[in-house]
């Protein structure tokens, strides 16, 4: 799989072109047809070689964009403010390294000393707006000579493969779901495959509203990652799901409720073809899901999940025998045609 590859590209939400370029070369042997969309959105279609008449068109989505920042202006000193591109706490900021714009100029998120902190001070999170990026400039004129206002940001952070089949990545989210689309991209199957790579997931689920207008799926399965809170004590419902114990298949969340039909499929084959998989143990946040079963005339969905500690930070963590299993399940619904 690319993951390695695919966690490398710079993507926050809006400026998804490196990952945009990856995608369409690394499908373009694959693919019968790649449409790019005037969002920027990638739809890689496999049509089904025989049967055409009574074939399904499956639509199986993942985004290519990641949380990050963008640059809302330069203080005289030269120091960054920054707004948030999707949802990311400011304590997982703090002293992280970064990278400004397509020239990706080096920088680190900056706070005041804890030496230099009143007493209620340390005991209160810090806010983004107390944080500012430094990319070491001498003054406003010298920073904007290096970089410009509405740059993007991303955290600067390597894929490291460590302890039993863990990786430790930013971008996991959602770029396990781009490895895995680009992996079945490599098969035929007995119905109409568009495999979307959506944008700007993280602002509001918006890339996927365009694609499936366009694709007009009779299903479709969503790919991410999600959070997974194994290690904090939580009690387990509160866990939402386990690190290394499958593919989450979710009946909710926050943006969409699954197809019944559709989540028994999948649970189903799950058990029928011994793949592991678990429910998703609770509903935080949404997905693209959302937007795709609520377009044009509507869409069942469900989303198949790979659990991932620290999400949208710059160290996220996820077992590879869970992307592997992800693409198992996923691929043994296509294999039957998508039928459930
Ligand atoms: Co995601």
């Amino acid at each position: 799989m690319l993951l390695r590859e695919l966690t490398r590209l710079f993507g926050p939400s809006g400026e998804e072109g490196e990952v945009r370029r990856f995608v369409v070369e690394h499908a373009a042997p694959y693919a019968d047809k790649i449409d790019v969309d005037n969002m920027g959105s990638v739809i890689a279609w496999k049509y089904a070689k025989e049967n055409k008449e009574n074939a399904k068109t499956v639509m199986i989505a993942a985004h290519m964009d990641e949380v990050g920042f963008i640059v809302q202006y330069v203080r005289d000193d030269g120091l960054i403010r920054y707004m948030t591109v999707g949802g990311i706490d400011p304590a997982v900021c703090v002293s992280k390294r970064v990278l400004v714009g397509q020239n990706r100029v080096p920088g680190v998120i900056g706070c005041k000393a804890v030496h230099l902190q009143e007493r209620d001070e340390r005991s209160r999170a810090l806010k983004h707006s107390q944080l500012y990026i430094d990319i070491g400039a001498k003054s406003k004129e010298d920073a904007l000579s290096k970089i410009a206002v509405g740059d993007y940001v991303i955290f600067d952070s390597d894929y490291v493969e460590f302890g039993r089949g863990l990786v430790k990545s930013r971008a996991l989210d959602d770029r396990v779901g781009c490895a895995v689309l680009l992996e079945l991209l490599r098969h035929d199957y007995p119905c109409n495959v568009a495999f979307a790579f959506d944008v700007q997931e993280e602002v509001g689920l918006r890339g996927a509203l365009a694609t499936a207008f366009r694709v007009r799926p009779d299903c479709a399965l969503v790919l991410e990652g999600t959070t997974a809170n194994d290690t904090t004590g939580a009690r387990v419902h509160e866990e939402i799901c386990t690190v290394g114990q499958g593919p989450t298949i979710s009946f909710m969340d926050r943006a969409s409720i699954a197809n019944p039909a559709l989540f028994e499929r999948m649970r189903a084959l799950a058990k029928e073809k011994s793949i592991p998989w678990q429910l998703k143990r609770g509903s935080a946040g949404g997905n693209d899901a959302g937007s795709i079963q609520r377009t044009a005339a509507g869409c069942a969905t469900v989303a198949i999940s790979v659990p991932c500690r620290y999400i949208h930070s710059p160290a996220s963590v996820c077992a590879l025998s869970d992307v592997e299993n992800q693409y198992n399940l996923v691929k043994a619904f296509l294999d039957e045609g998508g039928n459930y």
